[in-house]
């Protein structure tokens, strides 16, 4: 008999993984390119040169030792590496000793709420949200406490403030932001250091950051380093280098966090205790060779603009994201996420519900897709919003 806790985990599954076999069953039946199929946020460019390039260095210079154990954070030199580039962006000192080498975001979240939470405490986060968060947060015995972005999705601070009890002890945000694509600036970051500071006891703001480097419209990401002081980021290459599969990424904690000795230690301990033992040694060699590289930004930007315009000329409403790889489009007047899902659906086109990520209203299209699948999905959206009156 397994854990009674898994019972309902195991019986609800991913409405996301769920569409991704329906992808895939469509596709079988009508051809690939009469399925628009945005229901998945796989990253399908290919990773850049200076990545296949230091994985045949690597292979063709063994050095004795290459594959074994190491320190339970990761290489110094790796970790070195990332700190002064984020200490560099922020211009700001950072140790080493700040970060830890993950296998990827996930790792890195479920590492860091180990080392916070107590049993009880309380994460905030912000809806919409990546469901996922949830079983990071009940691994660790948190509780969950969700709170309503404004209507262009942005931290609403006194929405936050009003949510905070003693058993607070973290805040996630993700900027850019999956589902949204919005991308925080940096006074809305300072209003929420400013409010989180003027409690009583410390609130730790876990910045999730897998989409750092995918931002449009030759915009920035403020380095939240610089805004933010009880700070503990979690980052990840799966979508700056397209590596989802390989599992790399890092925790980095800010120099002002007031629990910096402890929590830096309390990740390490997490990362091995948890299971990782410590991040694919291949890859922390990898990443520190590419660290200023980063997938073609360019190409994701047009497949955006491509299918924003479907979106909006088709007579449908969304706001035009800033970054990571997804619109989050407007529920069509009179219709539930799910029934608008299923009309999408007759014809092909294959979207994920809000309620997928505590974001009724709305459904989420990934762009991460080719770009031909884009263009031929242009008249299935024209032929949806023509049922619904909307062009
Ligand atoms: C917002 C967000 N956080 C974390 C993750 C997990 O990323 P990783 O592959 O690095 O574990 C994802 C993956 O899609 C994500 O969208």
């Amino acid at each position: 008999m397994i854990a009674s806790r898994m019972i309902p985990k195991i019986r609800s599954g991913s409405a996301i993984r769920k569409m991704f076999e329906e992808g895939n069953r469509l596709k079988k039946i009508y051809g690939d390119d009469k399925v628009y199929d945005f229901s998945l946020g796989n990253p399908d460019l290919e990773p850049p040169k200076e990545v296949s390039d230091a994985l045949k260095e690597l292979a063709d210079n063994p050095t004795p030792g290459m594959h074994g154990y190491m320190s339970n954070s990761g290489y110094e030199s790796t970790r070195a590496a990332i700190a002064k580039k984020r200490g560099d962006e922020a211009g700001m000192e950072i140790d080493p000793g700040a970060v830890c080498m993950t296998v990827g975001a996930a790792c890195a979240m479920n590492d860091v709420l180990h080392s916070l939470l107590d049993e009880g405490d309380e994460v905030i986060v912000l809806c919409p949200y990546f469901m996922e968060y949830n079983s990071y947060i009940e691994n660790h015995g948190g509780k969950v406490v969700r709170v309503n972005t404004s209507d262009d999705f942005m931290p609403d601070i006194k929405a936050i403030e009003a949510a905070i009890t003693d058993r607070t002890k973290a805040i996630i945000i993700n900027s850019p932001n999956n589902p949204s694509g919005v991308v925080y600036p940096a006074e809305l970051l300072s209003s929420l250091n400013d409010m989180l500071k003027s409690k009583d006891h410390v609130i730790h703001v876990i910045s999730d950051e897998p989409y750092i480097d995918l931002v449009y419209d030759g915009m920035t990401v403020p380095p939240v380093l610089d805004y933010i002081d009880n700070l503990v980021i979690c980052f990840s290459w799966s979508k700056s280098l397209s590596l989802p599969g390989e599992r790399i990424g890092y925790t980095l904690v800010s120099p002002k966090n007031e629990d910096y000795e402890d929590l830096t230690q309390a990740i390490v301990y997490s990362h091995r205790t948890l299971g990782s033992v410590n991040a694919p040694a291949i890859w922390q060699k990898v990443v520190e060779k590419s660290l200023y590289a980063k997938v073609d930004v360019a190409n994701y930007e047009k497949r955006r603009d491509l299918l924003y315009s479907n979106i909006v000329d088709a007579g449908f409403t969304a706001v035009k994201p800033n970054g990571a790889l997804y619109i989050f489009m407007k529920t069509p007047d009179g219709l539930t996420d799910e029934e608008f899902q299923d009309i999408c659906h007759d014809y092909n086109i294959l979207l994920v519900p809000g309620k997928s990520f505590s974001g009724e209203g709305y459904c989420r299209l990934a762009f991460c897709v080719s770009e031909t699948t884009i263009r031929n999905s242009r008249e299935a959206f024209f032929a949806v919003g023509k049922k619904l009156g909307l062009n």
